[in-house]
């Protein structure tokens, strides 16, 4: 049975859980995970374009539910994720991570070995990574390949956008597995046309780079963009692009990317545990919702967020009752659900479903 009745901050038409129930605990609305998949392939153009991340949720039955309605191919940050979305089906991966560790490579050949009809393809953004990886490919079968990670400005991985790229790509097509370009531009924000204007600059370099190569005919695929760049890369230069926070949205992208239309789709259950003047006190501390974010932004909240601790959160509430439960609009859901390794999901039929998610496996 649902409840209606109790204040449900930020969320006022979410139905409650109202069972015995853990909390905190994660919440996820399938219907809102399904509408932003559908506003999602529109913005893109058409789904086989759509390379979804999914470290954002880490749950095989997104990952199933994805496929079902069209989706290819998945963006990964994990080995973990990898085995994930192989085993729930999915045939074309991407490990998104320049990995020079030999152990992690080696897991990753595996995978390749295990489901022979996936394409597998990993990363580099160095000539020393690349001697890694070429020796762990030595007797690794065919269906591995690796694209060549470009730095467009965000500075963590990438090569530059330079000849330095042109040689390690022609390195890789040497070696028979090149898959293209990858650009992950996380560091463009702004409002859409400033976004748009950083993003036709970045598809210039990357024209040129693919210019270069095809007079060698080497051809290039390129895959790029992220939620707030995915739908200003230009179609005719990027066969993928590789939005993963558009699943459950967030407390951030509705005052950032209203226009995508998104809706929130993951909460944090929270039960109000004491009540003070003006405040109260719930039961989703710093170890429970994204962690990533400063304490006093780490949800949406109508009033300040006072103090986090471990396992308590202090609020600015002159309403809340000491029982009520609530729910919580993380201001960042992938660092959210990766603190869970399980989920209570309201169903297209309606009911309430514990589903399995990877937690923080790696
Ligand atoms: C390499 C890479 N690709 C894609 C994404 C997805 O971007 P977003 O979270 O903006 O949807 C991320 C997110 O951090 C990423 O690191």
């Amino acid at each position: 049975m649902d409840d209606y009745s109790r204040r449900t901050n930020a969320a006022p038409s979410q139905p409650l859980p109202n069972g015995p129930l853990s909390t905190p605990c994660f919440v996820i609305f399938e219907e809102n995970v399904r509408h932003n998949l559908r506003q999602t392939i529109a913005a893109c153009g058409g789904v086989e374009r759509l390379m979804p991340h999914v470290k954002t949720h880490r749950a095989p039955w997104i990952v199933e539910l994805l496929l079902s309605q069209g989706v290819t191919a998945f963006k990964c940050a994990t080995p973990a994720e990898v085995e994930m979305v192989l085993a729930a089906n999915a045939r074309q991966v991407t490990w998104a991570y320049p990995t020079v560790n030999s152990f992690n490579i080696h897991r990753f050949v595996d995978c390749a070995r295990q489901y022979p009809d996936a394409v597998l393809t990993g990363m580099v953004d160095s000539e020393r990574g690349l001697e890694v990886w070429r020796s762990e490919l030595e007797d690794a079968p065919a269906n591995v390949r690796l694209w060549v990670d470009l730095d467009p400005g965000l500075g963590r991985t990438g090569v530059q956008m330079d000849d330095s790229a042109l040689k390690l790509a022609r390195a890789v097509h040497r070696l028979g597995r090149f898959a293209g370009f990858h650009v992950y531009d996380g560091h463009i924000g702004g409002d859409r046309n400033e976004r748009r204007e950083k993003v036709l600059a970045l598809a210039g370099k990357v024209g040129w780079l693919i210019d270069c190569l095809s007079a060698e005919k080497i051809e290039c695929p390129v895959l790029a963009g992220g939620s707030y760049t995915f739908d200003l890369w230009p179609r005719h230069l990027t066969q993928f692009v590789s939005p993963g926070s558009w699943t459950f949205s967030s407390a951030q992208h509705d005052i950032e990317l209203a226009d995508l239309d998104w809706r929130p789709a993951a909460f944090v259950l929270a039960t109000v545990i004491s009540v003070h003047k003006n405040t109260a006190t719930l039961d989703a501390g710093s170890k429970a919702i994204s962690p990533d974010k400063p304490m006093t932004e780490r949800f949406r909240w109508d009033g300040r967020i006072l103090l986090m601790n471990e396992e308590h959160v202090i609020v600015e509430s002159t309403d809340l009752r000491v029982g009520d439960r609530v729910l919580l609009m993380p201001q960042h859901a992938c660092t959210t659900a990766y603190l869970y390794d399980s989920a209570l999901v309201k169903t297209m039929s309606h009911g309430w479903e514990k589903r399995r998610q990877l937690g923080c496996a790696r």
